[in-house]
């Protein structure tokens, strides 16, 4: 081998991962703007999610979504654009690791309803078996903490962000191949009920920040996509 080629190979042996190391938290530097500086979101903010302790095969599976347009957000589909999958999984293994943020502070910005703040709670941790909606705790569990290692946790999403979420899936720009769980429940949804959950779920306190509960700790009633025992485990 020449001694030029020998000299460029030895460069890029070495030089790559230090480079990448260095790229990812240049990238991630991108991101605090909106996510906050540890993925914690943003305070005083009513839209942008937190990411810290998010379960990583979830984080995965958003940035993947947004990405391929299988989740439509404009400023993320972009900011992904170009990523490959082993760059979209460092990323997510990033913030999973970050400690969940303290979610103290509840962001709900009014008083609770008392009326819809039961429905909401029914619906939580019974569903309606009447019209098939699961409850919510069977899939993210008894304390809303999620599952390890795709189902996300519930409480401390801003308010308008859950409703949004809904919306998406209600309107086909958030989904996942068949059979995609959210999207049955958020069209068995009305939008009363929706509003209701969201504002409940932003409007609680917690002590201590919850990890998601680890994997097989809970097994969903039924199959969605990408969850670990499920038929349909292609990623989108
Ligand atoms: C301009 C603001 C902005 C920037 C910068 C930004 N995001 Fe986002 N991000 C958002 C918004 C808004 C949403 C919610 C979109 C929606 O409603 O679907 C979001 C959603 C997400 C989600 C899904 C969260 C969930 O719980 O489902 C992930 C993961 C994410 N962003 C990662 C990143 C990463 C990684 C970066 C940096 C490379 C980044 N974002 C930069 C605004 C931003
Ligand atoms: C059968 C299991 C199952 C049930 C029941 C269920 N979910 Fe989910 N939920 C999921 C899965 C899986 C995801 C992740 C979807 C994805 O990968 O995009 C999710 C995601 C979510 C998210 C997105 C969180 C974020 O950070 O963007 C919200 C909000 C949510 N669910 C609310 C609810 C509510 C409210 C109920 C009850 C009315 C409910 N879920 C019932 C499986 C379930």
């Amino acid at each position: 081998m020449k001694p030029f080629r020998l000299l460029s190979l030895l460069i890029l042996l070495f030089a790559v991962p230090v480079f990448a190391a260095g790229e990812l938290t240049e990238r991630l530097a991108a991101c605090t703007v909106c996510h906050g500086e540890h993925g914690e979101g943003r305070a005083g903010a009513e839209y942008y999610p937190h990411l810290a302790g998010k379960p990583a095969g979830y984080l995965l599976r958003q940035l993947r979504a947004f990405r391929d347009g299988d989740r439509r957000y404009a400023q993320m589909g972009w900011l992904m654009r170009n990523m490959d999958d082993a760059y979209l999984q460092a990323i997510a293994e990033h913030f999973a690791a970050l400690p969940p943020r303290p979610p103290a502070r509840a962001t709900a910005t009014r008083p609770p309803d008392p009326v819809l703040a039961q429905r909401a709670q029914t619906l939580l941790a019974k569903g309606d078996a009447t019209r098939a909606i699961p409850a919510c705790i069977a899939c993210h569990g008894e304390q809303l903490a999620g599952l390890e290692p795709a189902i996300p946790g519930l409480l401390g999403l801003p308010e308008e962000y859950v409703v949004a979420q809904f919306g998406g899936w209600r309107a086909g720009v958030r989904r996942t191949p068949a059979p995609d769980c959210m999207a049955q429940i958020a069209r068995a949804l009305d939008a009363s009920e929706i509003r209701a959950i969201a504002h409940w779920l932003s409007a609680q306190q917690q002590a201590e920040p919850q990890r998601p509960a680890p994997a097989g700790t809970l097994v969903p009633p039924q199959a969605c996509a990408g969850l670990p025992d499920s038929a349909a485990q292609v990623l989108p």
